[in-house]
């Protein structure tokens, strides 16, 4: 009976802390990962400087600047959200 309890209560305990892991990453935005990302070797750049495809060119080399100064480059998603995020703030 003791150890049954003490199985339920820790697979509770893991679905719990397997949604809260799951909360975490979804409430991570374009945005957090712009100003996190992209502000470690110089100023934070002005999404509306740059013209859409003046940004593609510019995050593909930024990309490579990741890669030269062997930090981790951004993953597939978080290229595409800042990518997406960046077309929409850009000059238009
Ligand atoms: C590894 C360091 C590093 C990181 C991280 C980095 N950059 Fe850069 N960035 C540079 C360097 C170095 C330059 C100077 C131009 C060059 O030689 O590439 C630059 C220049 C720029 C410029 C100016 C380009 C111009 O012509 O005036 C923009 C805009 C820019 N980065 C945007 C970004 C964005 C957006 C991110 C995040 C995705 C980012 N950077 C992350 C190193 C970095």
């Amino acid at each position: 009976m003791m150890s049954r309890m003490i199985l339920i209560t820790g697979l509770l305990l893991l679905s719990i802390s397997v949604s809260a892991e799951e909360a975490v990453t979804q409430t991570v935005t374009a945005e957090d990962i712009f100003n996190t990302r992209c502000t470690i070797c110089h100023q934070r750049p002005e999404p509306d400087m740059l013209s859409p495809m003046q940004w593609k060119m510019i995050l593909n080399l930024m990309q490579i600047r990741m890669k030269q100064a062997g930090m981790p480059q951004l993953n597939e998603k978080e290229f595409e959200m800042v990518q997406t995020y960046l077309m929409q703030k850009a000059e238009q």
